[in-house]
């Protein structure tokens, strides 16, 4: 039979397992059912192929549908098997599925329709993500916490300023992956090997069909690139770059107490029985190399290839594959992380005084009483300078000597006591830095409304 021909003329050598993807094609088994459903709906509409073994054909690929991916016979790859499941089901009329197109437009349909729902369910879980996030935002929009840049103290902030941080930088790796969708969701039916097809196929139809929003133009151009694959990659990659700087954030504040993650989140020490370890977004950060990995594997695979089709190509869409997978995991975790976690007020407020972090409200402070910022910044880092290493802020005393020596007046001719000491309370720091997209609780409820 034709089958027997083709497998014998082709595969039987040693690098018969090296050439075959068949095992790999599962995550695009269903996807080839619905591709090839589509394409001969279209072959009878067309009249390419006459109605009743279109009917067979459909037939048969229910049947291949219930038994499933493991069922198939051995091919190259689940395109040539369905095929000759269908000519097995079919007799050789089944070969009539496989006119007008190619493996190369098939495999480019299939990883796109897939592709299409894995996104989806990203972006769902994402959304879910930055809900949970919003929810920890209210609840923490009071809750003062120390700000850090270079991991040293810099300025007070509060919880929900820090986590409303991360909803900001998940809606963009969002966006970017809806943006992906768009150019992911084109129909290359009907570019068959790359050079189009004689028979009077309608691509616009197998779109419409497969749910495809426009027909990838060009047939070469339609067959070979996997450009659609490398965006939806990267996107996935910067959003496993959010997700793992998330993790570090919280890890750090484990180290120091700032935080305390719930036992679903967390792990013990095989050894050492006091250990509660931040094992879940340790992972998620060290998952955030599944991404990249891929985004390099992808582009490394790519990078040589000539027009039209390559072989090469059947190993790109694997690294698309795992970084997806990877990343879609993670953004659960790191939300349930954040979500079930406990931010201790007490704690947190007093380490937001640790090292002078109210340094720069009592510099703005004079600036806002008409001393220059930059003589302002002068007065506040000497006394910075000369704080006692277990001192968090300086004495009024102090401060005011110091200034009386730089500006020539004493410290009361710009602010009175009261004002610096408000300024030198985390609570009152944060309060006050309430310019749009600040850390204070009615900016914060702004940047809550908008999100
Ligand atoms: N399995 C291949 C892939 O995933 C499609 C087969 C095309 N083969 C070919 N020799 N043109 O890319």
């Amino acid at each position: 039979d034709q089958t027997a021909v083709r497998r014998d003329r082709f595969s039987g050598g040693p690098a018969r397992s090296f050439l075959s993807s068949l095992a790999d094609d599962e995550r695009i088994f269903a996807a080839d059912l619905a591709v090839d459903r589509a394409h001969v709906v279209m072959l009878a509409e067309q009249d390419i192929v006459d109605a009743d073994t279109a009917g067979e054909i459909l037939a048969a690929l229910d049947d291949v549908e219930d038994a499933g991916h493991g069922a198939l016979p051995e091919g190259e790859d689940v395109h040539e098997a369905i095929e000759s499941a269908v000519i097995d089901h079919v007799g050789p009329d089944g070969g009539k599925m496989h006119t007008a197109r190619s493996r190369n437009d098939e495999v480019a349909a299939c990883i796109r329709y897939r592709l299409r729902s894995d996104v989806l369910e990203l972006v769902e879980r994402l959304v879910g993500a930055r809900e949970q996030l919003l929810d920890v935002a209210r609840a923490e929009s009071e809750t003062v916490m120390p700000g850090y840049t270079h991991l040293q103290p810099a300025q007070p902030t509060t919880v929900a300023h820090w986590v409303l941080s991360y909803e900001q930088a998940l809606q963009r790796d969002t966006a970017r992956l809806l943006d992906a969708y768009e150019r992911i969701n084109q129909n290359p039916l009907g570019a068959a090997a790359f050079a189009g097809t004689p028979f009077d196929v309608d691509r616009e139809r197998t779109a419409e069909l497969l749910g495809f929003d426009s027909v990838a133009e060009n047939s070469m151009d339609a067959s070979a690139s996997r450009d659609f694959l490398v965006e939806t990659t990267s996107a996935v990659a910067a959003l496993a770059t959010t997700l793992s700087q998330l993790a570090e954030d919280v890890v750090v504040m484990a180290s120091k107490g700032h935080v305390a993650l719930d036992d679903d989140y967390a792990s013990t020490s095989s050894i050492m029985p006091q250990k509660k370890n931040p094992d879940t977004l340790e992972l998620v950060r060290g998952r955030a190399g599944d991404a990249t990995a891929g985004l390099n594997g992808l582009l490394t695979n790519l990078k040589g290839q000539p027009r039209a089709y390559n072989r090469d190509l059947q190993r790109a869409g694997r690294h698309a594959w795992d970084a997806i997978d990877s990343a879609t995991e993670s953004v659960a975790v790191a939300a349930g992380a954040v979500a079930t976690a406990d931010w201790p007020a007490e704690t947190l407020e007093a380490a937001a005084t640790e090292g002078f972090a109210t340094a720069t409200g009592v510099a703005d402070l004079l600036a806002m009483a008409g001393v220059p910022f930059r003589t302002a910044h002068e007065v506040v880092a000497e006394v910075a300078a000369d704080l006692d290493a277990d001192q968090d802020a300086p004495d009024y005393e102090v401060l005011s000597a110091v200034a009386e020596d730089v500006m020539g007046d004493p410290l009361g001719e710009y602010v009175d006591r009261e004002a610096v000491e408000r300024a030198l309370d985390p609570a009152e720091s944060v309060a006050m830095r309430d310019s749009r997209g600040g850390p204070a609780p009615a900016a914060v409820a702004d940047g809550l409304d908008a999100a």
